[in-house]
């Protein structure tokens, strides 16, 4: 998400009934069958708003980062017992291990090349304790992502009408997501206009991005959303 648009984020994912509540219970269902480390603490990955973790932080410590910043704000407002820094998935150090690792909602499809792939999964994997769990949300597989698809998106509420419209496409080894905003507030009417190029992978390079970093793997095929599920244990 960018800046401009990260504050109506979490209104757009409401509309569509992204339902955050029940994917973290059913995280937390993963996790407790698979951890076998002691403790609780959890890094989010490209934490967003921080909508998984503040329904994940009655259970676990709370980590967190994202390279845009204006979301990173949202997610301390969202989850104040977290801690939120700006990052990037593709060379974090935080110099500590955690319980539980999520990278959630195909943030990883941000890597465009399998280089940054392998760099992403393999600092996700270092962060993870002997014992500890990797969750990752894949995007659309090669295999599966065609392109050539319109999505519109409203909120109608009485401060704010808005109309989010998607095409998406395919260019090579990248699926380009174009998406225009209407947004009519108290004060005015704007346009903005987004472009998101994400990398597609196959099934095949997301299990060989684990197994390279050293983690045992399994691919949940429906996972949270029908997008599947990664689910490394080291
Ligand atoms: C679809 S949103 C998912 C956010 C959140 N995990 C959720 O489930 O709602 C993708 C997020 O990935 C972040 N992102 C993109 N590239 C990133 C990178 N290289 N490192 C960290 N975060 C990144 C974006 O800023 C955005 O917040």
């Amino acid at each position: 998400m960018k800046a401009k648009t990260a504050i109506y984020y979490d209104r757009i994912y409401a509309a569509v009934g992204k339902d955050y509540a029940a994917e973290a219970a059913q995280l937390k269902a993963i996790i407790a069958h698979r951890k076998r480390s002691a403790g609780n603490s959890l890094l989010d990955v490209a934490c967003g708003t921080a909508t998984h973790a503040v329904h994940l932080s009655d259970e676990f410590e709370i980590t967190g980062f994202d390279i845009e910043k204006a979301m990173v704000e949202l997610a301390r407002e969202c989850c104040p017992s977290g801690t939120f820094l700006v990052d990037d998935m593709r060379d974090f150090d935080l110099k500590r291990t955690f319980d539980v690792v999520i990278c959630l909602f195909s943030s990883i499809g941000f890597m465009k090349t399998r280089a940054d792939l392998d760099a992403a999964v393999g600092n996700m994997a270092r962060h993870v304790k002997p014992g500890g769990v990797l969750l990752i949300e894949p995007w659309i597989t090669s295999d599966n992502f065609t392109g050539g698809h319109s999505q519109v998106v409203a909120v109608d509420e009485p401060e704010l009408k808005l109309a989010r419209v998607t095409r998406s496409d395919r260019e090579g080894d990248l699926s380009v997501l174009d998406m225009q905003y209407l947004i009519a507030t108290p004060e005015g009417l704007e346009h903005i206009a987004e472009r998101y190029e994400m990398g597609l992978f196959t099934e095949e390079e997301y299990l060989s991005a684990y197994k390279r970093a050293g983690l045992e793997v399994e691919l949940d095929p429906k996972g949270l959303m029908d997008r599947g599920l990664l689910i490394g244990t080291r």
